[in-house]
């Protein structure tokens, strides 16, 4: 039988898998916390479901389980900046939203003026898959931004793996 390869291998090639960069807000009434997301896809169209996978070491997880709600704002590939700044961990009393083009949408997320596409969504279920949890949201509103290409992870310097998060 071959050799199976190693979870940190399987790392390094899961990094080929070409996804959408998109910025996760969660909050309501202004934004409680935003990070940059690639694993995220929608999993269903009647009625429209949008699923992301986050780290369960990250603090968004608990803001999510609390809040319930987050909005996906898929990234233009000149927003590589926004993926970096989005992909820090916030600090205490940072508003890592300031000087963005935001506004709140139905559920009371920040979605961004500029995005490809947002989508609005109230979390219907969370499910831990081995280091991350899944959470399902049903979309209640979207909408398109600016038009452009999409920012891929298979961009130069655009990448997730355990060693960045
Ligand atoms: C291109 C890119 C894609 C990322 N995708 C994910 C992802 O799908 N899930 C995740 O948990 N973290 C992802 N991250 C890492 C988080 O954005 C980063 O760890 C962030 O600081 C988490 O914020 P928090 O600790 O405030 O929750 C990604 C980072 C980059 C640069």
């Amino acid at each position: 039988m071959a050799a199976q390869p190693q979870p940190k291998r399987i790392e390094e090639i899961l990094r080929r898998y070409p996804l959408a960069v998109s910025v996760v807000t969660v909050g309501r009434g202004g934004a409680e916390n935003a990070l940059t997301v690639s694993w995220a896809s929608p999993v269903s169209f009647d009625p429209p479901h949008l699923m992301i996978a986050v780290d369960r070491l990250h603090h968004s997880v608990s803001f999510l389980r609390s809040t319930r709600n987050f909005a996906l704002n898929l990234l233009r590939a000149e927003d590589r900046r926004l993926a970096g700044h989005f992909a820090r961990q916030s600090m205490l009393g940072e508003d890592k939203l300031e000087g963005l083009r935001t506004r709140e949408a139905t559920t009371g997320a920040a979605v961004f003026d500029d995005a490809l596409a947002w989508f609005d969504c109230e979390m219907v279920d969370a499910l831990e898959v081995g280091d991350h949890v899944v959470f399902i949201g049903r979309v209640v509103d979207a909408d398109v931004g600016r038009e452009g290409a999409p920012l891929l992870t298979t961009d130069a310097g655009v990448a997730y793996g355990k060693s960045r998060a």
